[in-house]
Order: C-alpha cells, then sequence, then structure tokens
C-alpha cells in the first residue's frame, strides 16, 4: 500500500550532494517536501530543478526544507549540477538524494513499475513538523510539476494547521477563506469577531486569519 496523507513519513539515511542525511534529524520541527525525479541530464527534470532552487527563498520563508531524489550516483549529480546553472540559470541549493539502491524510492512508492521499473515517477511528499505526510502527488516522467502549486498548498497547510478554516478552489495566499463546519456560528463569533459571510448554513466565507 502507498504512503497516504496522514501516514508517518519514513525515517532514512541517504548520501546526497550536500553529505549523508538522517532524514528526521534534517527535517527535525520543519515542514519538508521530498521529491523525485526520473533521472539526471534529462530535460523535464533539468527545469524543475532548476525552478526549485530559485523558490529556495519562498521554501525558507515557510520554514520548508527541501530534498530531491534520483535514483542516480552521486558523481553524476555534480555535473549535472552544472547544466542546471548553465541553462537554468539557478544554482543547486537543496540536497539530492542519490539513491541507488532505492532504498527511499521504495520506502515512499516512487516507482511505479508499470510506469517504469527503473526510475522513479515524479512524487511529491509534503511532510509536516510531526513528520507526517501532508500531501502526496504523482506525476508521469513526461510532465513537469507546478511547484508554485506546491507553494500553494504549503500557504493553505499552514494556514489550515493554525486556524479552523478550509481554502476554496484556486485559493492563493491573502484570499478569503471557509469556515470548516465543525466549527457552530456560536463559536465562530469568537474565532472571527469581525464577522463572516454566509452564503448558505455550511458555507461561510471569512477574511483569511492573520
Ligand atoms: C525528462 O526529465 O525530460 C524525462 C525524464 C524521463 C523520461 C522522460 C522525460
Amino acid at each position: 500500500m502507498s504512503l497516504q496523507i496522514g501516514d508517518m513519513a519514513p525515517d532514512f539515511t541517504a548520501e546526497t550532494t550536500e553529505g549523508k542525511i538522517h532524514f528526521y534529524d534534517y527535517i527535525d520541527g520543519h515542514w519538508a517536501v521530498l521529491f523525485s525525479h526520473p533521472k539526471n541530464f534529462t530535460p523535464v527534470c533539468t527545469t524543475e530543478l532548476g525552478y526549485t532552487a530559485k523558490l529556495k527563498p519562498e521554501f525558507e520563508k515557510r520554514d520548508v526544507k527541501v530534498l530531491g531524489l534520483s535514483v542516480d550516483q552521486i558523481e553524476s549529480h555534480e555535473p549535472w549540477a552544472k547544466d542546471i546553472e548553465e541553462t537554468q540559470g539557478a544554482t543547486l541549493n537543496f540536497p539530492l538524494i542519490a539513491d541507488t539502491d532505492r532504498n527511499v524510492s521504495t520506502l515512499y512508492g516512487m516507482i511505479h513499475p508499470n510506469a517504469s521499473d527503473t526510475f522513479t515517477v515524479r512524487s511529491v511528499f509534503v511532510i509536516g513538523p510531526d513528520k507526517k505526510v501532508k500531501l502526496t502527488l504523482n506525476y508521469p516522467a513526461s510532465t513537469g510539476r507546478n511547484f508554485d502549486e506546491v507553494i500553494r498548498v504549503i500557504d493553505s497547510l499552514q494556514l489550515t494547521a493554525k486556524h479552523q478554516v478550509a481554502t476554496p478552489v484556486n485559493w492563493k495566499n491573502g484570499e478569503d477563506v471557509i469556515i470548516v463546519p465543525a466549527v457552530s456560528d456560536e463559536a465562530a463569533k469568537e474565532k472571527f469577531p469581525e464577522g463572516w459571510k454566509t452564503l448558505k448554513p455550511y458555507l461561510r466565507i471569512v477574511a483569511q486569519p492573520k
């Protein structure tokens, strides 16, 4: 059975471009994004890693540690990082796991044998400070992911972990949110003293809490 939302993220030790990493120590008390890509020196992966490196300040603002993974050898990560720098204008600024024994990819179900029994698919795991899986995504090799969407989901996860709200379709940070149905109108008066708009008893819109 694959990892699901709410499961504990498995711990591991792995070789990375920034030395050996013990996952639980690395993410200790922080949010984390662990993502796999199929193969070094491939075009889509090159664009994804460059863009993720450019997003580093956004991840840092949100207290998120980023960790990439491929099943290729550590020796090939370094020359590929040079290509990423040259073509994407971004320095690889987060650790990239060399999962040659497929330990991590197996633990996280990143190899989908009916797609490829050799390479990982494009998986993303967002993991909370409690080390539980908050989001899983799996994309095929031919489709580059939208890492702005990963940031958007993290904004929603961090907001909804703090306040009893949910975020509506296509929500972006700063926009109105929804009061969760578990909060009665009575309780909502205390939590949201500025008021809210009731469209239906189950659909109450409120300004994003600070
Ligand atoms: C790519 O990153 O471009 C890619 C990787 C594996 C298969 C297909 C495309």
